[in-house]
């Protein structure tokens, strides 16, 4: 085939192929929460503590580097979380355990109480190097210093350097996946 007939061909195939949601004739931004959907995440309660003290359901969530220790999280600018973990400089990552989907939810809920008031609810204790509350019951624990606060269009993506971590005793993760909760044992096929 010459140049100029596979230019051609290339062109014709990149046609058929749907190159965004909206040539579907989805709106871009259900298209993306459609797709984004198919990525099954573990779910996290984000915490700050002290003066502006305050938790909120996260699945974007990620480790990052093993050396330093760091993590990130993206927090919408619109939620109040946001201003709660730049006044901290700090923030908790619970890993939910498969019954606390009821946790899940309530920090996803506008309607629970401010500050200190709405962990009373769940029940925790307070990390030691950053003050963050820590929910009884999740899977592990971990506590971040804010390492850097990155631009990531509607949110900010929080960099944290991990400083403390924690196991608990529980073997079963939380899965959010295709819009709703699921549940996963933890025994895993062999590799
Ligand atoms: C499973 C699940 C995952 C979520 N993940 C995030 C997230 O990663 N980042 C975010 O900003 N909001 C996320 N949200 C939405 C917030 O939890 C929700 O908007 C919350 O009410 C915001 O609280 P606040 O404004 O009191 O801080 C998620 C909600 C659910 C149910």
């Amino acid at each position: 085939m010459g140049h100029e007939t596979e230019a051609a061909e290339r062109a014709h195939v990149l046609k058929r192929v749907p190159t965004s949601s909206s040539r579907r004739g989805i709106s871009a931004q259900s298209g993306l929460r459609q797709a984004l959907g198919q990525f099954a995440t573990g779910v996290t309660v984000l915490t700050a503590g002290g003066e502006d003290a305050h938790g909120m359901t996260a699945n974007a969530f990620t480790s990052v580097s093993l050396e330093p220790p760091m993590v990130l999280c993206c927090v919408s600018k619109a939620a109040r979380m946001h201003a709660s973990i730049v006044t901290a400089g700090s923030f908790g990552v619970n890993i939910l355990a498969a019954e606390q989907e009821d946790v899940s939810k309530y920090f996803a809920d506008w309607r629970r109480p401010g500050g200190m008031a709405q962990f009373e609810a769940v029940g925790y204790t307070t990390g030691r190097k950053t003050g963050s509350p820590l929910l009884t019951g999740a899977l592990a624990w971990l506590e971040c210093e804010l390492a850097e606060v990155l631009e990531g269009g509607d949110h900010s993506i929080f960099l944290g350097q991990v400083v403390a971590t924690s196991r608990g005793t529980g073997e079963q993760a939380l899965v959010f996946y295709g819009g709703g909760y699921h549940r996963i044992d933890g025994h895993a096929r062999a590799a």
